[in-house]
Formats: structure tokens, sequence, C-alpha cells
């Protein structure tokens, strides 16, 4: 959008008009008399090369002939509207025209007529109109350019601070745990990449990139005792570590921030199986929801090729040999072949999060 700044004056001064008349006479004098008003008015005597001008340049206000030869001054009104809707009309129509003429030109959005022979006085008068109409359109139009600015900067600053606080709220997650930084940051890249494989839009991407670290936020409700107990647990400590998934559930989900709603959805969900033998509620296949499902794959793979207390990184082949064998069991097998097809850029995501 062009926007026109300054004093009134200033800003008529920079209207772009054209008028286009066949008969250079008229053109000539309608330009004469304009020359107050618009000192840089540009005329035309053929329609065809006023259109290729519109085409190519700004143009605020068309004074347009009705009676031309080829094409007649609705039809390039009609013309000039489809190439620039924001064009104000100005007809101007000889004595013989009738009034359908101008009832067309009307439903085509001409703004105004002038008949021939033209009596300057009330030309200058009509122009004075329709230039303060069309200068209070274009200071409407840069009020809004503007306003939609400020929003979409407001916007910006409201999405930043949102992120930053659910970044806060991922690390807290992490802390009572063993796991690192570089583990969230690599379980958010996973997951994103699986969500924009399986084609989810750029808003469900997102939201998966910063819900999918919150998945083991429950286990701020878990004790130290048994978070950090090294060796295996017994039936009992298991049945207790596995209420991480509902407490994580229930720290979440009363919000209405679609982070922390699929955050809810992970946090309950992410040690869910394909084949129904997960936790908490045993859910099969397509019952478990999506952003489980993916959160899944992206947080054992990251487990197993990661260092932890009790072993060492598995190789990225190894790592890969286990979804496959676990495709269907543990995994949901679409998600599962898209992760192993795009292993490259997965391997990029771990190089570059090795050390975060
Ligand atoms: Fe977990
Ligand atoms: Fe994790």
């Amino acid at each position: 959008m062009q926007t026109k700044t300054g004093t009134e004056e200033q800003m008529r001064e920079q209207l772009h008009v054209i008028a286009v008349d066949d008969e250079p006479f008229n053109l000539e004098l309608l330009k004469a008399i304009s020359l107050q008003t618009y000192p840089h008015m540009l005329i035309f005597t053929d329609p065809k090369s006023a259109l290729e001008h519109i085409s190519s340049n700004p143009v605020d206000i068309l004074l347009v002939d009705y009676m031309m030869p080829r094409i007649n001054g609705i039809e390039l009104m009609k013309l000039a509207h489809e190439i620039n809707p924001e064009i104000m009309t100005i007809m101007i129509t000889a004595a013989g025209d009738d009034e359908k003429v101008k009832l067309e030109a009307l439903k085509m959005g001409a703004i105004d007529f002038l008949k021939k022979p033209i009596n300057a006085a009330e030309y200058r008068a009509r122009i004075s109109n329709i230039t303060k109409l069309k200068l209070s359109q274009l200071i409407l139009d840069d009020f809004n350019h503007q306003l939609q600015k400020e929003v979409s900067k407001a916007t910006q600053a409201l999405l930043q601070r949102e992120q930053e606080a659910l970044k806060v709220l991922s690390n807290a997650a992490e802390y009572k745990d063993p796991e690192t930084a570089s583990h969230v940051a690599r379980v958010s890249h996973y997951s994103k990449l699986l969500a924009l494989k399986y084609g989810l839009n750029e808003e469900e991407q997102e939201i998966i990139f910063y819900a999918s670290p919150l998945h083991d936020i429950g286990k701020v409700g878990i004790s130290d005792a048994l978070l950090l107990k090294p060796g295996k647990l017994d039936e009992t400590e298991m049945d207790a570590m596995k209420k991480h998934c509902d407490i994580g559930w229930k720290i979440l989900h009363s919000s209405e921030n679609p982070y922390l709603k699929a955050g809810a959805i992970i946090a309950k969900n992410h040690h869910e199986k394909y084949d129904g033998s997960g936790y908490p509620q045993g859910l099969r296949g397509e019952q478990i929801p999506l952003y489980g499902r993916i959160t899944a794959i992206a947080d054992v793979f990251d487990a197993l090729t990661s260092k932890r207390p009790y072993k060492e990184p598995w190789p990225f082949e190894r790592a890969t040999e286990y979804l496959q064998a676990q495709s269907e069991r543990h995994f949901d097998p679409q998600l599962c072949e898209l992760f192993i097809s795009h292993i490259d850029e997965v391997r990029s995501i771990y190089e570059q999060f090795k050390n975060a």
C-alpha cells in the first residue's frame, strides 16, 4: 500500500491523477483548469496507454471521458478498477449521453459526473470534494496500516514471553531428572521434525516443539529417593514412578494455553505403547493421541542415543534397529518409518545439540 504524509496541501500534490479523453483539445483544457489542484496530472488520448500506466504506476484519481472509440469510458473504468480497486473515478459525459450511461457508470463505481462543456468553477468544486474524499481514505488506510504493524509487534512480543515461560517450565521439569538440557532441546527438535514429516501445519509443529519437553513434568511429584534410586525398581516403586504421567496431566490440563494443553496430552500419553501394553491407560494404536505417539519416539530414541549413568550411548544404527523392532509394538509404525527415513536430519539435530 502506498502511504502519503504531510499537510493536506502536500498530500494533495502527491496524489496521482490521470485524465483520459480521445480529444487532445479537451485534455489540454482539463489540464489547464486542473493545474492549481493537480499540478502533476497526466493525460492520455489512448485508453490502452492509460491502462498500461495504471498497471505499473500508482493512480488515485481517474478522470475519464465516456465517449471514446474502441474502449468507452465505462469499459475503461471497469478495467482500471480490476487493476486497482482503490482508484476513484469521475466520468465526463457529453450532452447526448443519456441517463442510462450515468446509471451504468455509477454501478461500475464512478464517484461523480461532469458534463461537457466543462464549467471551470463547477469542475474545481467537484474535484475539491473528491480530493478530500480520497485523502481521507488514504489517511484511514495509513492509520490501519500503522495499527496492524503495532498489533503484530505486540503479538510477537507476547509470543516471545510465552515461549520463554515455556522454556523455564521445561527446565524445571527436567531439573529433578538426571536428563539434561540437551535432551530437552533434542526431544523438541525430533518431535517437530516428525510433526513436519507427518504433514502437521506450522502452528502444530510449533506447539509440539514447545510442548514435548514437558513430557516428564509430573516427575516433580515423585520423591527424589525413587527418582535417583540406582538400579532396577521393584513393582511397587515402578507403580509409583508411573504416576508421573497423571501428575503431569493434572498440572497442565486446566490451562487454556494451547502449548500447555498439548503438554498435558503429551505428559499423560508419552508412555503409552502402540500395542496397548503401555501406561497409564493401556491405550492402543490411534487411541493414543498423535502428540503422545510422536513424543514417545523422540524421547526413547534420544534416551537410547544419550549417555546415562547406567549405560553408554547407543550408536544410531543400533537405536534405529531398535525402533524398527518396536514398530507396531511400542511405536506407531507410520511415524517410526518417517523417523527412520529422515535419519540424516535426525543426525544433524543430534550433532547440533550434542553438548547443549
Ligand atoms: Fe516419562
Ligand atoms: Fe525425557
